[in-house]
């Protein structure tokens, strides 16, 4: 195992999309063809599955130095109201394009900080919201708390409005890695914060934990499961370490490389965390999740119904999700389009009365195939051409890149399909890079993701 760990731990995609957003085509991308594809996705799927928003809230009090998440840090907290403003400005900028009420089935707030907001803006955002737009009846909202700030209020304003879903940010319980990251959090913050949401009446409670920080060890890897283990979250996020210093904006540092878990070191704390899971009994979901079997990710899992889109794995599905907020990704199926990335552009693009989108992608036919395979083998570990519509140009092409694996055992590639198998489960991004037609046609020179391992 350990040298396979060597041969394939390369820089990858962690194929939240595909194409990946290296890959975009800008230059053939414009509002117009994102408009036109976003109407085409609301009308097919608005009144019978409902739609998705994704509101980005940016704001931090203090940068944690492993974030490679977009944030604004500022204690300024008179930035608030003028951003929900902006936020609603731009969903009514959405909703004057249709004509029918749109049925929203999914809320995400992520961040940056949602918790950095007062309760009386988080209730403003979704009163606002709800004034041009009805609730699915089987919605779903969801929002990212930070332990340090998450207060009783603010969970049960969220509860009030229909969510029932959380997840904080946790990473690590050791005071050295937690000074590296410069994100001192005591147990005692999150046990407070998850005990409030299942006062409150939360039911799905989920805790975002890393491996590959500096300085961590497996014994660190250990305590911070065991500490989880009091606390019974449903779900947990066991996050690789994405180590992407070279993006702009992203701050990480504080840090040196040598301090960081590498290769099998590195593989050997998710292994760690993977079998005392089980014995928790949490099921492995996808390529970085655990879930209990009371938890819809489980049951999405087992209904082969499991979806990840740019937040990671979903039990919901729907063909549209409207990305607001500076830096946010919206996904019509057929298109992807990105918001501008500092909150002084975003809040003059939305107030002079514009969509703030500055990149995106139009998938083409092909795209749309791949991207389904590599969903099926991201979500499933399994993925068929048998069906026409699946069926892939030169797929020849494509397998060939995968005889290595399939040689070393890591993949079975049958008449019409391919299977990964359960061992193989730490090289997924790599299969999916087989089918990565826009990436092998064009190599990149520069270093753009994270190694896939
Ligand atoms: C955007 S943060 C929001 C949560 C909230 N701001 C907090 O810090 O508690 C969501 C999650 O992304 C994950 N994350 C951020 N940067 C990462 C990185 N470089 N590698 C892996 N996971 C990362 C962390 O687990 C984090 O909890
Ligand atoms: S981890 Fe959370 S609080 Fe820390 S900088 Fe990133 S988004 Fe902000």
């Amino acid at each position: 195992m350990n040298s396979l760990i060597q041969k394939y731990n390369i820089p990858g995609p962690r194929y939240t999309s595909y194409p990946t957003v290296p890959y975009w085509d800008n230059d053939t991308f414009s509002k117009e063809k994102w408009i036109e594809t976003f109407k085409k996705s609301f009308i097919e799927s608005n009144s019978s599955e409902g739609i998705s928003v994704y509101i980005h809230l940016p704001f931090c009090e203090s940068l944690c130095t492993f974030c490679a998440c977009h944030k604004h840090i500022t204690k300024r907290h008179e930035v608030e109201e003028d951003y929900i403003d902006t936020v609603l400005k731009e969903w009514n900028l959405y909703t004057d394009l249709v004509d029918e009420t749109p049925i929203i089935k999914e809320i995400h707030l992520g961040g940056g900080t949602p918790t950095f907001f007062s309760k009386e803006q988080l209730k403003k955002l979704i009163d606002g919201l709800f004034v041009n737009a009805k609730k699915h009846e089987n919605h779903e909202f969801s929002f990212e708390g930070h332990p340090n700030n998450t207060t009783k209020e603010q969970l049960q304003t969220l509860f009030d409005v229909g969510f029932t879903r959380v997840s904080y940010g946790v990473q690590d319980y050791n005071e050295k890695v937690q000074v590296a990251i410069h994100r001192v959090q005591p147990f005692k913050n999150v046990e407070k914060a998850t005990r409030w949401a299942r006062e409150i009446g939360y039911t799905s409670i989920s805790h975002d934990l890393i491996f590959g920080l500096p300085f961590q060890t497996k014994e660190n890897v250990i305590h911070t499961i065991n500490k989880t283990k009091e606390l019974q979250p449903d779900r947990i996020s066991f996050y690789s370490y994405a180590h992407v210093p070279w993006v702009k904006g992203v701050g990480q540092r504080g840090f040196n490389e040598q301090d960081l878990p590498k290769n099998e070191e590195k593989r050997e704390l998710y292994e760690i965390g993977k079998e005392l899971f089980a014995e928790m009994g949490y099921v492995e979901i996808g390529m970085d999740h655990f879930a209990l079997k009371t938890d819809s990710l489980y049951k999405a899992t087992q209904e082969k119904t499991l979806h990840r889109n740019f937040m990671g794995y979903t039990a919901n599905k729907t063909q549209l999700m409207i990305g607001l907020g500076m830096s946010a990704i919206s996904d019509s199926w057929y298109g992807f389009a990105q918001n501008v990335k500092t909150v002084k552009e975003y809040q003059k693009i939305v107030n002079e009365g514009e969509i703030p989108v500055f990149r995106g992608h139009i998938l083409s036919e092909e795209d749309l195939v791949i991207r389904k395979h590599i969903l099926n083998i991201m979500c499933h570990f399994s993925t068929s051409w048998d069906a026409k519509h699946l069926q892939m140009d030169a797929i020849e092409n494509h397998l060939e890149k995968l005889k290595e694996m399939e040689a070393d055992g890591l993949v079975f590639i049958q008449q019409n399909g391919l299977t990964v198998p359960e061992k193989a489960r730490p090289y997924v991004r790599n299969i999916c890079m087989a089918f990565d037609k826009r990436l092998h046609s064009n190599k990149p020179e520069t270093k753009l993701f994270s190694m896939t391992i």
